[in-house]
């Protein structure tokens, strides 16, 4: 590691993040919707939930690595899609993806990113030689098929392994820090490289997404129908929808609020997790995003029924911080406490970790 920062956490790099970072965009990756009641309940369920761990089990040093959906991992710590990283660092996801490949770690490209899909698979590639770079592709469905059929395309040609379609996006959640702030519109020198010449315009402009109530269900179908990828679900909180989800043929779902940037007051997701899980059944793997911050959050959140984790705002300290040996600190850390949680609770691997680990807030015993 040669990042020369003295950070020992996740919460140390959100603060070199801050102390780096134009104030205006700090608050862009920092915020949330309305009163951010959902932002702070994200991190405050998981330090509310105890782990209650097994000892003289004798166990083997932890194996950290997981398969998501032909996939593997080298834990079961994704990098959630966030938007507009030139916002952050100059290397934007080029720094991002390199760290990502570093850690075998899976990357969501958004698909605001400020890098196009393609030239971030072959910055993969250069760290990673012959070996497939991890990517999936985060998508916002638009009522234009044509429009998403291209992205589609544009994906998975570029080599991305799944597409992680972003549900919960009806309309933009209200940023009353953007408003104040004025912050509608990305400085003129950065793009979102993905839109450039769709529907005939080559402006890059963030302004060409649709945020739509009118997407449905047929749009899964029809997306279904103009991919082989495996779909994951993201955004997902009402049992009754992860049942949908399943039926309607996704290959996962990922329990999201979008990090408290849409609806303010939704549950924190570790919270709604053990109903979404038993909605679900088993019948589909389960991803969850949302305040993850410590290893022990981790282990939480696999106990009550995940099979993965993504982060978020961590990727952006850590590369606001330092570039990809922020981000690539960022995932070491999550590693590192991820071991030690494990090893202390008596397990070896990710799927060893049984729900009785966990005492939920209110619950007498395990
Ligand atoms: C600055 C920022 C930008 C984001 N951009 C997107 C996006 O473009 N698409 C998307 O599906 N989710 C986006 N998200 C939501 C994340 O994918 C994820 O759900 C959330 O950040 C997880 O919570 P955490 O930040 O507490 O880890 C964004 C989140 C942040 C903080």
């Amino acid at each position: 590691m040669t990042l020369d920062l003295p950070l020992f956490n996740l919460r140390e790099f959100e603060q070199a993040a801050r102390d780096r970072l134009d104030p205006v965009h700090h608050d862009y990756f920092a915020g949330g919707a309305q009163d951010e009641h959902t932002v702070r309940a994200n991190e405050s369920a998981f330090a509310a939930i105890n782990l209650v761990p097994r000892i003289l089990r004798g166990a083997q040093p932890p194996a950290l690595e997981v398969g998501l959906l032909g996939c593997q991992s080298a834990m079961p710590v994704l990098m959630a899609p966030t938007a507009f990283h030139r916002l952050a660092h100059p290397e934007a996801e080029l720094a991002t993806v390199r760290a990502a490949a570093r850690a075998e770690v899976i990357m969501t490209v958004a698909m605001l990113s400020t890098v196009a899909v393609e030239r971030i698979a072959e910055e993969a590639r250069g760290v990673l030689g012959d070996a497939d770079p991890k990517l999936w592709f985060q998508l916002y469905p638009q009522p234009d098929q044509e429009f998403t059929r291209a992205l589609v395309q544009r994906a998975e040609s570029a080599g991305c392994r799944a597409l992680v379609v972003t549900v919960d996006s009806a309309a933009l959640g209200r940023h009353e820090r953007n408003d104040r702030n004025d912050f509608h519109q990305l400085p003129e020198d950065i793009q979102c490289e993905n839109l450039r010449g769709l529907g005939g315009s080559d402006s890059g402009n963030v302004r060409r997404v649709t945020l739509s109530p009118e997407v449905s269900w047929r749009h899964i179908e029809l997306l279904r129908e103009m991919t082989r990828l495996p779909i994951v679900l993201k955004g997902v909180l009402h049992p009754a929808d992860a049942r949908l989800a399943v039926d309607n043929g996704a290959d996962a779902i990922l329990v999201s609020n979008h990090g408290g940037r849409q609806l303010d007051t939704t549950p924190a997701t570790i919270a709604q997790l053990p109903v979404l899980a038993d909605a679900v059944g088993g019948r589909i793997p389960i991803l969850l995003d949302g305040g993850v911050r410590r290893g022990t959050d981790v282990v939480k959140a696999l106990a009550l029924g995940a099979d993965a984790v993504a982060l978020g705002r961590p990727i952006v300290w850590g590369l606001a911080a330092g570039g990809e040996d922020g981000v690539a600190k960022v995932l070491d850390l999550m590693r590192f406490e991820l071991d030690n949680a494990l090893t202390l609770c008596g397990v070896s691997t990710p799927k060893e970790i049984t729900r009785d680990l966990v005492l939920l807030p209110g619950q007498a015993s395990c």
